[in-house]
C-alpha cells in the first residue's frame, strides 16, 4: 500500500476528524501515533485501532506547550524510528462576540490552533529534513477564509494557520517536505454538536451540497495530500465544505 512503512503523527487524533484521519491513513498502510491532550481517550482510540490489526500507539501531549510536543516527537522517533507525516489537527473553540470576548478565550484558541501548529511543525522538521521527506497537513477552516460572527479568535487562528502553511511550504520545499492545509466547512463532530439549532441551520443554508460534512470527508483530502499523487503539491488550501466557499 502507498503508505506502507510510513509513520504518521495525528494531533487531536483521539476522536472526531483526527480519529477519522488516523483510520484513513492506517487503511493505506501507515503506522499511527495518536496524539491528544486527552490521554485516556487517546489510549482507548489506539487500543481500538490495534484490535483491528493496525499499528497504533497513543502519546499524550498538549500541542500548545512546545516542550510537550518536542518530547512527544522524541518518543515517536524512539518507538517507531522515523516520522514521515504530521497532521496538525488538534483544535478548540471558545466562541463569543468580539465585544464580550475574554482575553483568556482569545489566548487559549490562538495557543492551541495556531501556536500548536507552529510547535508541531517545528518539532518534526529536523527528522524530516534529515530524511529528505516529509508530508505535513494542517487543519484550517473555512471561517479562516470567510470570517464568522462569534469566532474572532477561532477565525484568526485558522487564517493564521493558512499563512503559516504557505510560509512553511516555501521554507521546506527544497528538502522534499510538502506543507498543505485543508479547510473544512461544517463537519458533524463533538465540536459542532455544541452549536445551537439556529447556528446549525445557518451553516446548512450556505452549503450547496445541502448536508453537513463527515469526518471521513475531511480524512479523504488529508490522505490525498500525503499520498504519492500529491508529491508535486505544496502550499495549497483545499476546501472540504460542500461548496460553502467558492
Ligand atoms: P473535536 O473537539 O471533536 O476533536 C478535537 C481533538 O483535539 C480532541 O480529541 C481534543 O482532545 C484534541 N485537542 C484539543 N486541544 C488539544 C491540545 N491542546 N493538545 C492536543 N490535543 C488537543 O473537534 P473536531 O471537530 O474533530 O476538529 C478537529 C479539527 O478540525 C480542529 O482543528 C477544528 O478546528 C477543525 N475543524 C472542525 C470543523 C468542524 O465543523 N467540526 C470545521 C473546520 C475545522
Amino acid at each position: 500500500m502507498e503508505l506502507d512503512g510510513r509513520v504518521a503523527v495525528v494531533t487531536g487524533g483521539a476522536r472526531g476528524i483526527g480519529k477519522a484521519i488516523c483510520a484513513r491513513l492506517a487503511a493505506r498502510g501507515a503506522t499511527l501515533a495518536v496524539v491528544d491532550v486527552l490521554k485516556d481517550t487517546a489510549e482507548a482510540t489506539a487500543a481500538e485501532f490495534r484490535a483491528q490489526g493496525i499499528a497504533a500507539t497513543a502519546f499524550a501531549a498538549n500541542v500548545a506547550v512546545p516542550a510537550e510536543v518536542e518530547r512527544m516527537v522524541e518518543e515517536v522517533m524512539t518507538a517507531c524510528g522515523r516520522l514521515d507525516i504530521l497532521v496538525n489537527n488538534a483544535g478548540i473553540t471558545r466562541d463569543g462576540l468580539l465585544i464580550r470576548m475574554q482575553e483568556a478565550d482569545w489566548d487559549a484558541v490562538i495557543a492551541v490552533n495556531l501556536k500548536g501548529t507552529f510547535n508541531g511543525i517545528k518539532a518534526v522538521v529536523r527528522p524530516m529534513m534529515k530524511a529528505r521527506y516529509g508530508r505535513i497537513v494542517n487543519i484550517a477552516s473555512v471561517v479562516g477564509v470567510m470570517g464568522n460572527a462569534g469566532q474572532a479568535n477561532y477565525s484568526a487562528s485558522k487564517a493564521g494557520v493558512i499563512g503559516l502553511t504557505k510560509t512553511a511550504a516555501k521554507e521546506f520545499a527544497s528538502r522534499n517536505i510538502t506543507v498543505n492545509a485543508v479547510a473544512p466547512g461544517y463537519i458533524q463532530t463533538e465540536m459542532t454538536d455544541r452549536l445551537s439549532p439556529e447556528a446549525r441551520q445557518a451553516f446548512l443554508s450556505l452549503i450547496p451540497l445541502a448536508r453537513a460534512g463527515t469526518p471521513e470527508d475531511v480524512a479523504g483530502a488529508v490522505a490525498f495530500f500525503v499520498s504519492p499523487a500529491a508529491d508535486y503539491i505544496t502550499g495549497q488550501v483545499l476546501h472540504i465544505d460542500g461548496g460553502m466557499v467558492m
